[in-house]
């Protein structure tokens, strides 16, 4: 019986304390590699915090702060009154109300100084409007009239020949030309100059009194 019972405790009892130091010895191990595991952790932790910062600051620049240059153009038009002569008598005196719209995809408001707007037959100038110093708020096209008289008192007489062909034809094109100077306000403490121009064309429709055709670059 003795035998019988000590034959299983022997070999247990060294067994145990076999156990007990192997325990203890990984458990020193593990937390040798716990805190190698956490430190590692953390790296990794701090490379995605780097990477989400880099990539928010790089899409910030890319997008709202980005400076993009403001458009500023001829819509449309409409005349008060309305009076061309002929082939053989080529004048026109034309009170144009234009439609002019600056358009301002920054994510901040375009401050932009007093301009004026020319236009042009055969590249000669044939009446201007003023524009006076405002803003174009973020991301909006802004829209508003500017009267023109256009008038061709002052053209040379080459150009005459030209207009008579062109009543002929009942098309009279012109175009329109304006440099503004602005600011563009991305915060409040960043601010970028921007100057942009009008070049536009376009036709008078002389039969049916509308402009049309307008192009701008
Ligand atoms: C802009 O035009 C208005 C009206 O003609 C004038 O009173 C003002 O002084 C001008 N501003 C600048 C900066 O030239
Ligand atoms: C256009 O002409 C009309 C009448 O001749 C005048 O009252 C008006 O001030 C002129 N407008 C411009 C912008 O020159
Ligand atoms: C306006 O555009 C025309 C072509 O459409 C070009 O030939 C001309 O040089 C431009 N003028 C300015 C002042 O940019």
């Amino acid at each position: 019986m003795a035998d019988k019972d000590q034959r299983p405790t022997y070999p247990l009892a060294p067994a145990n304390g076999y156990h007990r130091s192997d325990a203890e010895y990984g458990r020193e191990e593990d937390s040798g590699d716990l805190r190698r595991k956490k430190r590692i952790r953390y790296f990794l932790y701090f490379v995605a915090f780097v990477i989400f910062q880099t990539g928010v600051i790089a899409i910030f620049t890319l997008t709202i702060m980005k400076v993009r240059t403001p458009k500023f153009r001829m819509e449309s038009a409409t005349f008060d009154s309305f009076s061309v002569g002929t082939s053989t008598n080529p004048t026109f005196d034309i009170r144009m109300n234009a439609r002019v719209s600056i358009k301002n995809a920054n994510f901040g408001k375009y401050k932009y100084d007093n301009t004026t707007m020319y236009f042009f037959y055969q590249g000669s100038p044939v009446g201007q409007a003023d524009i006076y110093k405002s803003s174009v708020g973020w991301r909006t096209n802004k829209k508003f009239n500017a009267v023109v008289n256009l008038s061709s008192v002052n053209l040379p007489s080459t150009a005459k020949d030209q207009l008579g062909n062109d009543l002929t034809k009942r098309l009279v094109p012109l175009t329109s030309m304006a440099d503004l100077k602005g600011k563009v306000a991305l915060t409040f403490i960043f601010k970028k100059k921007k100057a942009i121009q009008m070049n536009c064309t376009m036709e008078i429709v002389v039969s049916s009194q509308q402009l049309s055709n307008i192009v701008c670059k």
